[in-house]
């Protein structure tokens, strides 16, 4: 067993000073914003709040508590950083190649077609895919749900303005991911800035989703859910890989991150691979469908 979990799986060591202290943390935010972050995995969980500290001056995990109570700003900050929003355009580019040449015929068979990115961070890897169903001809009968728990990144996404150093790694990404045009087609470039097409946008709804708090998004064809379960423990991973699968159509397609897995967990029976490396799963069970 983890030494850092108790025997109900949450993050702690018995005696451990500042362990304790994170855990009356989480407990005071969740009760008092409803910001579940019980289950998250405790070594980078733990990470994030010291960073937290050295940034807003605190020397003792204890001395937020009382602080983020009463300043909703403080909360915001908090959640922010405690949020990983590292992405990129076209991050991993063979998982895009990969769609693009075994999930692409499937999605192309619906007249409508529902994706849900869960956990977009700032938005690059949603304006890849939109990027990515353009070019094959999907992108205007497609509704895409961009969401993230935290409402900073995804005004960011909203708003699809990136530093143009962004731009660099996407072109290469952009390329080894089998892309059909020049990148450079994608944005246009101002003051040290990019910004991306409104046409790119104009299927994409942008909102805030909880995947430990809030419910089902229904009837998706394909759920894009990647590097987001690495920051929960196994039990939360479990319960949000059961959320997702209830979100998918029977066939539907579902996106991890490539070290993220689902043969641990209770759904794994209702997915086959469809590139198992890449963990790209097809559902087929018809539990929660
Ligand atoms: C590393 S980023 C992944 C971004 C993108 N999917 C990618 O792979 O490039 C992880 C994102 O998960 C989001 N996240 C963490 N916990 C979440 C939760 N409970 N519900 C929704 N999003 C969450 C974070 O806010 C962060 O933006």
């Amino acid at each position: 067993m983890d030494p850092d979990l108790s025997p109900d799986g949450k993050c702690r060591r018995t005696g451990d000073l500042s362990g304790i202290e994170i855990r009356l943390l989480i407990e005071a935010i969740y009760l008092r914003y409803g910001y579940d972050f019980r289950d998250y995995a405790c070594a980078s969980l733990n990470r994030r709040v010291r960073n937290f500290m050295i940034k807003s001056g605190y020397k003792q995990i204890s001395r937020i508590i009382p602080d983020i109570l009463r300043d909703e700003n403080l909360f915001d900050e908090f959640v922010n950083h405690i949020c990983v929003s590292v992405t990129e355009m076209f991050r991993d580019p063979s998982v895009y190649r990969e769609v693009r040449e075994e999930v692409i015929p499937f999605l192309a068979s619906f007249p409508r077609l529902n994706i849900w990115h869960a956990g977009c961070a700032t938005g690059e890897e949603v304006y890849s895919f939109a990027i990515l169903l353009d070019e094959e001809g999907l992108y205007e009968r497609t509704n895409i749900y961009a969401t993230d728990m935290d409402p900073r990144s995804v005004e960011i996404a909203e708003q699809g303005i990136y530093p143009v150093e962004a731009v660099q790694q996407g072109t290469d990404n952009y390329k080894k991911s089998g892309g059909k045009a020049s990148f450079s087609d994608y944005y246009h470039a101002r003051y040290g800035k990019v910004i991306l097409p409104s046409r790119l946008k104009q299927n994409i709804t942008f909102s805030t989703h909880n995947l430990v708090t809030d419910t089902v998004f229904n009837r998706m064809h394909l759920i894009v859910c990647r590097n987001v379960l690495i920051y929960f423990n196994k039990q939360l991973q479990d319960r949000v890989l059961e959320l997702l699968s209830r979100s998918l159509v029977h066939n539907g397609i579902l996106v991890l991150g490539t070290k993220e897995r689902l043969d641990f967990s209770s759904v794994s029976g209702e997915f086959e691979p469809v590139a198992p490396k890449l963990r790209i799963y097809r559902k087929t069970g018809l539990n929660g469908s």
